[in-house]
């Protein structure tokens, strides 16, 4: 059956305008002033709200094993509370366990992922270096349709890679056209902080965030862009949270080398003395990695949204009950890594960002949906409301208003670390591929209903950072040697 919106304003990351919009199928059939109403369509009347592309999260950890736990929310519960915020379609991580190969992590996550109430896609976690995932590369990329590797340089003993399998694997990616991801903290620093803290008696939730500064972060971000530049590779920096790593990045991008900031929306928000709450449930349940700032860092991460420096706002949803963060008492080191927050990007960064003036419309857009479309080589499929692309839409009601609440999400953990915070402006519905996913608090998705979205490597010219040159030395040997 036929959707009209009618009497919205569309909003674009590039424009917005006063026009209704026909949905047909799974894509908008349509787009104009007075549209009329096909026989037996059904009519959403948007009068007052805009009509935005759906929300794009591109960092979820949903049913995902770590730090001897399994996240709470999975591919149901998590894209439910996607949808209920106004986001439809996730890009989650596959993990390959110790000794897996990628090819079957990837049967493991296509099966995790046949709940999902929203669209959804995968980036693939290169976690050790061998002939191996060199040949699996290829096959991820050609017949898995994913074109992200993430990479850890932190969780030191666990996912973290060294500077040599970074370097070959980045150099794998521009070979395949295919771009590289990093989370960004020097692991091996860490891992020596945590033993200074935990020896000097400070074992509870401050000490995660004492034993990852800044500085950590920001030599980890110079590094990996560094390392992405001698590769020739594109870079995607995941969870930027302080002023030095977005500084690597702005630097990088001066220089002309592609690559991508993503701060989350609680390092936006939230900052450092959420760990001097005395309440220790209270302090361990926002434990993430890397944790939150001092006040200032802020700034910096709101500029570089305004000023293009980063481009995209995610969640890195990875939520763990009480229960599961208590494993780390006494030990801080083993509370499991991980806040949520899929619900209410969209709200958050709209009354923090839209509200107060720090972003447009356009720019919210472009952050929250466009901007990672475009660097996912989804683009216009996803993240635009225009004719022939998915109709993947939020209808967005800057009038209405919420009081952040556990009490009434959707994820399964039993708090929120945006409890208490005031929205101005929600989602008033939810529609993906051309499904009604909610429609004024009804939320009608079901399992199953989400798509796997495949995403189609990157044409040559792109992936090669701008400011790389390939080089032979007299030896013959070149510079971003791809080697197995
Ligand atoms: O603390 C975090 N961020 N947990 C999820 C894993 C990761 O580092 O992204
Ligand atoms: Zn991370
Ligand atoms: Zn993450």
């Amino acid at each position: 059956m036929p959707i009209l919106i009618r009497g919205g304003t569309v909003v674009n990351h590039d424009h917005s305008r006063r026009a209704d919009v026909l949905v047909d199928g799974e894509q908008i059939a349509a787009i104009g002033q007075s549209l009329p109403a096909p026989a037996g369509a059904t009519v959403i009347d948007a009068g007052g709200c805009y009509v935005m592309p759906g929300g794009i999260d591109p960092h979820t950890h949903l049913d995902m094993p770590f730090m001897g736990t399994t996240t709470a929310d999975d591919f149901e519960s998590g894209t439910l509370a996607a949808l209920s915020g106004g986001t439809t379609m996730v890009v989650d991580f596959c993990l390959p366990g110790p000794s897996q190969s990628m090819l079957a992590a990837y049967q493991d996550w296509r099966r995790k992922g046949e709940k999902a109430t929203g669209d959804w896609g995968l980036h693939m976690a290169v976690t050790s270096w061998s002939k191996e995932r060199f040949d699996e590369m290829e096959t991820v990329v050609k017949t898995y349709g994913i074109n992200t590797f993430k990479h850890f340089m932190a969780y030191k003993g666990a996912l973290m890679v060294n500077d040599d399998e970074m370097y070959n694997s980045f150099a794998r990616c521009a070979n395949l056209g295919a771009l590289p991801l990093v989370h960004a903290e020097n692991g091996d620093v860490v891992a020596r902080l945590q033993q200074a803290y935990l020896g000097r008696g400070v074992n509870g939730p401050e000490g995660h965030a004492y034993s990852r500064p800044p500085e950590v972060e920001g030599e980890a971000t110079n590094r990996a862009i560094m390392l992405a530049d001698m590769a020739g590779s594109q870079l995607y920096v995941v969870h930027t949270s302080c002023r030095e790593a977005h500084e690597a990045i702005k630097r990088a991008r001066e220089a002309g080398k592609r690559v991508y900031g993503e701060p989350l929306i609680q390092h936006l928000v939230l900052d450092e003395d959420e760990y001097r709450n005395t309440d220790w449930d209270y302090a361990a349940r926002r434990v993430m990695s890397p944790p939150f700032r001092p006040k200032q860092h802020q700034d910096s991460l709101w500029a570089g949204l305004q000023s293009g420096s980063l481009q995209v706002v995610a969640t890195d949803h990875c939520a763990f009950t009480t229960k599961q963060k208590q494993m780390g008492r006494g030990d801080f080191t083993k509370i499991p890594n991980g806040t949520g927050g899929l619900e209410d990007r969209l709200a958050v960064l709209w009354a923090a960002g839209v509200n107060t003036g720090r972003l447009t419309m356009e720019e919210f857009v472009g952050a929250t949906s466009a901007n990672i479309a475009r660097i996912l080589n989804v683009f216009p499929r996803k993240g635009a409301v225009a004719v022939d692309s998915d109709a993947d839409i939020v209808v967005w009601d800057p009038a209405a208003t919420k009081t952040i609440t556990a009490a009434k999400q959707k994820s399964r953990i039993d708090y929120n670390v945006f409890e208490g915070f005031a929205c101005r402006g929600l989602a008033r519905a939810t529609l993906n591929r051309g499904r009604i996913a909610m429609l004024d608090g009804d939320l009608r998705a079901k399992a199953g209903d989400g798509k796997y979205i495949e995403r189609p490597a990157f044409p040559a010219v792109h992936v090669a950072n701008a400011t790389w040159k390939a080089q032979t030395s007299p030896k013959g040997v070149e510079r971003a040697a791809v080697t197995p």
